[in-house]
């Protein structure tokens, strides 16, 4: 009889870990997670050798720049969230700048249209690229070794070569036909009547020279001389608009984060000029105040409800976020608990058509505020970065003789009031074009704190319009669905964005019945696609475990030791 109860018992365990994702990347000490394995492995050997988690973040970044030249940049920008032991919680903003002869209209055609290729494609498509600045600023007031140590294994990765993965030699063949379009993309990302294969070194001897540079000149290897006068150049050649003022003003700026509390836990996040931070609040502060039921996940109620808040969201988001240095963003109000709670009370049992719902205004003037990694070491730091050249390998050029791509983020602007973005967003006056002004993202790093202010989650992703609404259903799985890092990444993901109006959805994401209960509310079920690709850490005190996990949609790593 005890037999029998013991077998059933194991019948039992077993069924019940089959129906769960693969259990998360476990480490003692330390873990990173990022999109590249490689660069993983970077991060967590500076951890090793003694490096805080913001030296092994920096070691990671440029690590990206090398194997995961998708995203991963020194063309680029993003934003980076600091948590420290001492609890010190801080934001770094390396988000690129619209050069100075950038204007409002620069994307239009004669006719007044919306050019869509010049915001994504060319040299006008490049703001002033910022990672440099950033990475090196967040080493030098809060990392503890040099430049030289943290940026050596990504000088040995570019110069040496590195053996390309299965998916990165596929994704490469299938950008070839844009990356011949340009002779120096050409010369380093393709192969004369050849394809990538996985297992082959790719060697990125100009990068390896750039990188040389900014070892030893710090940001005026990037920002001035040979570098910034081959940007510069060849942008002028091009019909861009980069000028070595451009280059040599850069500046990235340290920014209070995003603060809020959900369900006890505290929220920290990215500021503008991401709305990631403040939409994922607005979003958080909303669903407060509702209760999930553990079983409801997946459900057309929990779909309905979590859809008719995001409109809101993203409908307050085109009218009010854009840069803080040049427009009065009402922070505070957004991030109120009591808009919050004004969102949830519009809430009904069917949805409110997008054209009848539309951003609404604080109430008074407030005086005044893609790839992601995540990173913890043993100490009690975290690091949360997103990074990105927007489009996948930015606007496909790589500036000759300097060996990286350059950003296509222009396009992140709002080129016309009621023209939609690559993303399919909406803007208006607070995210037009403007010289030197910062163009609006969604990165959304974040960091939450538990009751006892320690970092418990780690998490962000890329994906565009779409991050906001992966970040914040791997919260809410985490925190209202009680699921591993692991399980609640890989959970299909649903968004909306309040214009296009529809929800789209992943793979498995939505039986036919709730798209029927959904469409009954008056939803409108869109595209099935990916949506984001988050890398998330969680740490467990009462265990002494810290879990890591990549989203499977990628092909990324968690590595701990
Ligand atoms: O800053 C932003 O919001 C966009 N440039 C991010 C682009 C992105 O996530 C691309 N990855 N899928």
């Amino acid at each position: 009889m005890f037999f029998k109860y013991l077998v059933l018992f194991f019948l039992f365990i077993s069924f019940s870990i089959s129906a769960k994702s693969k259990a998360p990347v476990r480490a003692k000490k330390g873990m990173v997670v990022s999109a590249s394995e490689i660069a993983s492995n970077v991060g967590v050997d500076i951890l090793k050798k003694g490096g805080n988690a913001v030296d092994a973040a920096v070691a990671t970044a440029f690590a990206l720049a090398v194997t995961y030249p998708q995203a991963g940049n020194i063309g680029g920008g993003g934003f980076m969230v600091i948590h420290l032991k001492d609890g010190t919680n801080t934001t770094i903003d390396f988000r690129e700048k619209a050069p100075q002869s950038a204007f409002r209209d620069m994307f239009l055609d004669e006719d007044g249209n919306f050019d869509i290729r010049k915001s994504t494609e060319g040299w006008t498509s490049s703001g002033v690229p910022g990672s440099v600045a950033g990475m090196l600023f967040a080493l030098k007031k809060y990392g503890t070794m040099s430049r030289k140590e943290v940026m050596q294994p990504a000088l040995k990765l570019a110069s040496g070569g590195f053996p390309i993965t299965y998916r990165f030699a596929k994704a490469l063949n299938y950008y070839k036909a844009e990356f011949v379009k340009h002779e120096s993309t050409k010369k380093i990302f393709t192969k004369e009547n050849k394809l990538f294969y996985e297992g082959e070194l790719l060697i990125q001897k100009d990068l390896a020279k750039t990188l040389s540079l900014i070892i030893k000149n710090g940001s005026d290897g990037f920002y001035k001389g040979e570098v910034a006068n081959l940007i510069s150049k060849q942008s002028k050649e091009n019909g861009g608009l980069i000028s070595v003022e451009d280059l040599a003003n850069y500046s990235h700026a340290e920014r209070t984060p995003i603060f809020g509390t959900y369900r006890g836990n505290k929220i920290v996040s990215m500021g503008p000029p991401s709305s990631g931070g403040i939409a994922l609040m607005e979003a958080l502060n909303s669903l407060e105040n509702f209760k999930f039921e553990q079983n409801s996940w997946g459900s057309s109620e929990y779909i309905h409800t979590v859809s008719e808040v995001l409109k809101y969201v993203y409908a307050d988001r085109a009218e009010h976020l854009g840069d803080e240095d040049f427009y009065p963003v009402p922070k505070k109000w957004l991030i109120s608990k009591e808009r919050g709670k004004e969102i949830a009370t519009l809430v009904g049992k069917n949805a409110v058509p997008s054209n009848k719902i539309s951003h609404a205004n604080p109430p008074k003037k407030e005086s005044e505020e893609t790839t992601h990694y995540s990173v913890v070491d043993y100490k009690g730091n975290a690091v949360s970065v997103t990074t990105t050249l927007n489009s996948t390998f930015g606007n496909k050029i790589v500036v000759e003789g300097a060996g990286f791509l350059l950003n296509n983020e222009m396009d992140d602007f709002s080129a016309k009031p009621g023209t939609a973005n690559q993303f399919g967003l909406l803007g208006g006056e607070a995210n037009s074009i403007e010289p030197n002004k910062r163009m609006l993202s969604a990165m959304t790093p974040t960091i939450v704190l538990n009751s006892n202010n320690k970092p418990y989650i780690v998490v962000g992703a890329p994906g565009g319009s779409t991050i906001i609404t992966t970040v914040m259903q791997i919260i809410l799985n985490v925190i209202d669905f009680d699921m591993d890092i692991q399980e609640a990444i890989n959970r299909p993901r649903f968004h909306h964005q309040w214009k296009p109006e529809q929800i789209d959805y992943e793979h498995l994401g939505m039986t036919d019945d709730v798209k029927k209960n959904l469409i009954s509310k008056g939803h409108f079920i869109g595209r099935e696609r990916t949506l984001g690709r988050a890398e998330g850490i969680i740490i467990d005190y009462k265990n002494n475990i810290i879990w890591g996990a990549s989203d499977p949609r990628g092909y990324g790593k968690a590595v701990g030791y």
